[in-house]
């Protein structure tokens, strides 16, 4: 198995290209499902994760070509509708393959994802809004079994909890349905809203997007006509970048990405006493006098993004005074606390929150990745670290962080990818 060798107290510079959203890039592949024609998607992020939705796609009969940063993806010879086990253990957003499989085939049948390090995480509201449309769905073992013979309707939904996979996985199931669906809080984050486009690029037409209620007119069974596209920027992998720079006073710029999309962070950042820069399409930020403390609660966007949590609250054991971190949206997304602690740092644990006191001096040790954005926070720690940290199982980073050694080492940073 692979290790990360991370040398800290090094200062950084330069700048940095960010590549596409791996979450934005799922549910796009999933999309592909739902098209009468090859798509091209650019600007597509060579991790893990995209790796595993592909060969699911591959799996139900669908073919692709793969080039450096982009595919050409062919769904219309799919002939299964059937995501197994074997894939969607692998990665949860498995699951989105379900309302776009329901929606094409009137049937599927999709390995239910399970929980995860981070929580319990159910897909009942997936579920519950696939019925409203006229769904019966069986759980037999530990698949969703759904059927829809006479396809999907149109429906009003109210989701009862702002979900992001489960309002992808229903506005696509709603593109291909009989009818019109009104969606009411649905989520809002820019994967969201970038799905939506390149539906109304195919013809569908939403209204709403962008916002909490959307009305999509069906297209009553019939494929579309999806057009060639390119992922948004990962406002995740930029705002590690950033953190990274943050954390070890250092002045970086990230390139190639959405400013707004990054503006619970940057504002952060800035009352942290950080200077943030922003054009069209960069950001920098520059070090600060003093980093002064800050609190967090997590929630949806446009609020501060739950999978920047564990990388803030490595920052914040830098700051100068008390830190108060709220984790608003999964019950168990503190797993890197304890990593944290074994490198030094303070922080003490109270149900969803998390007091993080600063100023201490952290120091190298051997600690162990246990979910991707985790495993994040343990690399910004050894920045800064006393030392050499090494990180253990870090297959959780490559599912979401592209040329990772090759993006750190680029701004300066002493990172090596050894065998253990
Ligand atoms: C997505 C993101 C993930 C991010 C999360 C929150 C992808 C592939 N993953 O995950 O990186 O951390 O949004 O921004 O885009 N819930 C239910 N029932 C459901 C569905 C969700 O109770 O049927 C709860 C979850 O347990 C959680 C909350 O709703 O407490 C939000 O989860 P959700 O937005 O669905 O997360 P994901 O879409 O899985």
């Amino acid at each position: 198995m692979q290790y990360l060798s991370i040398k800290g107290k090094q200062k950084l510079s330069g700048s940095v290209s960010i590549s596409g959203a791996k979450n934005a890039a799922l549910p796009l592949l999933a999309a592909t499902l739902l098209s009468k024609n090859k798509i091209t998607i650019k600007n597509l992020p060579q991790v893990a994760d995209v790796a595993t939705l592909l060969k699911l796609l591959e799996n139900l009969g669908a073919t692709y070509e793969r080039g450096e940063s982009s595919v050409v993806v062919d769904a219309t010879t799919v002939n299964s509708a059937c995501a197994n086990y074997d894939i969607v253990r692998k990665m949860r957003a498995s699951i989105l393959s379900l309302g776009p499989l329901l929606a094409r085939f009137g049937h599927c049948e999709v390995s239910l994802p399970g929980g995860c390090a981070i929580g319990q995480r159910p897909i009942d509201l997936h579920l519950r809004a696939l019925e409203m449309m006229g769904a019966v769905i069986d759980i037999q073992e530990g698949y969703v079994i759904a059927k829809a013979p006479n396809g999907l309707k149109g429906a009003t939904i109210i989701f009862d909890k702002v979900t992001v996979t489960g309002s992808e996985n229903i506005i696509m199931a709603a593109a291909l349905a009989h009818g019109v669906t009104e969606l009411l809080n649905v989520a809002k984050e820019p994967e969201v809203v970038q799905l939506c486009e390149i539906l109304k690029e195919a013809g569908v037409k939403i209204d709403g997007i962008g916002t909490a209620n959307l009305t999509i007119v069906g297209s009553y069974g019939k494929l579309i006509d999806i057009q060639d596209m390119s992922v948004i920027p990962d406002r995740i992998e930029a705002g590690t970048y950033l953190c990274a720079g943050a954390i070890t006073n250092s002045q970086i710029t990230i390139t190639d990405v959405i400013p707004k999309h990054l503006e619970a962070l940057t504002l952060k950042l800035q009352q942290m006493g950080f200077g943030i820069d922003i054009t069209e399409k960069s950001i920098t930020i520059l070090p600060a006098t003093t980093i002064k403390s800050c609190d967090i609660e997590t929630s949806e966007y446009p609020g501060f993004p739950t999978d920047m949590q564990a990388q803030m609250m490595a920052l914040c054991t830098q700051a100068v005074g008390t830190s108060i971190i709220d984790e608003r949206l999964f019950e168990n997304r503190f797993m890197h606390v304890s990593e944290l602690l074994r490198m030094g740092a303070q922080i003490k644990l109270k149900g969803h929150s998390a007091t993080v006191y600063g100023g201490v001096a952290l120091k190298a040790a051997d600690v162990m990745a246990t979910d991707l954005r985790a495993s994040s926070a343990l690399i910004l720690a050894a920045l800064v670290a006393d030392g050499t940290t090494r990180i253990h199982r870090i297959y959780h980073l490559d599912r979401g962080y592209e040329n990772l050694e090759g993006k750190f080492s680029a701004l300066g940073a002493k990172i090596e990818r050894l065998e253990e």
